[in-house]
């Protein structure tokens, strides 16, 4: 397998990556009901959607007005009126469940000397929620929101923020992504990238190659030099 040279620091998408988006539905299943994975997958693709449409209509919002939209676009379609699921559904947003391997993983690196950093869409209130309530607060040098630039990935901004936040070149920085496009778009801007594919995804047809394909974080720390 092919490893990442040279790498300085380690610098994770949130959202897919190191937390689980569909562990918020997976909390009210029962209150849900039948069309909670339909409901789950829609809400994460239009939250998706108007990132990148507002993205490109210059109509920035944070991350969690967006959420909430997607959220109300979904039960919508699944025909679900229900005001108090709804606030429920967005509080168990900010306490996501953290993949199983993700806290080894972060310590390993850390032990390495590696710098170990966060990058995401999520505005900093949701991303201090969700990384303190699965504890990885130690084992991470930063967080940096999109919210800092005003626009949503796969603008080059954002990738260009962790690396001025973290003091490095693109191509010193190992980017993990489990969204193929994130994943694309960070290789695009000159960061080494290990993609995450924990769905068995498609590859996007998209510039920008990850240099690793892997299914969990797991074997992260073996494939950086
Ligand atoms: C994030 C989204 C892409 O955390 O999952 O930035």
């Amino acid at each position: 397998m092919k490893k990442l040279n040279g790498i300085k620091a380690c610098v994770f998408d949130a959202y897919g990556t190191l937390f689980d988006v569909h562990s918020a539905v997976g909390k009210h299943r029962a209150r849900v009901g039948a069309k909670a994975d339909q409901l789950s997958m829609l809400w994460r693709t239009k939250q998706l959607e108007y990132t990148w449409l507002r993205s490109l209509m210059n109509a920035y919002v944070e991350f969690w007005q967006v959420t909430q939209d997607g959220l109300d676009f979904a039960m919508e379609t699944c025909g679900i009126e229900d005001a108090d699921l709804r606030a429920d559904l967005m509080n168990a947003y900010l306490e996501l469940d953290c993949y199983p391997e993700v806290k080894d993983t972060l310590a390993t690196l850390k032990r390495r000397g590696l710098k170990t950093a966060v990058l995401s869409n999520g505005s900093p209130r949701m991303l201090k929620a969700a990384i303190d309530s699965s504890g990885l607060g130690d084992h991470l040098d930063g967080a940096y929101s999109v919210d800092e630039v005003g626009i949503y990935k796969p603008d080059a901004r954002v990738y260009d923020l962790a690396c001025a936040q973290l003091d490095v070149e693109p191509m010193e920085v190992s980017f993990q992504s489990s969204n193929a496009w994130d994943a694309a778009a960070a290789a695009h801007f000159g960061m080494q990238v290990v993609w995450i594919n924990r769905f068995g995804q498609t590859r996007e047809r998209l510039p920008g190659e990850p240099v690793v394909e892997l299914r969990t974080l797991a074997e992260l720390s073996e494939v950086i030099a």
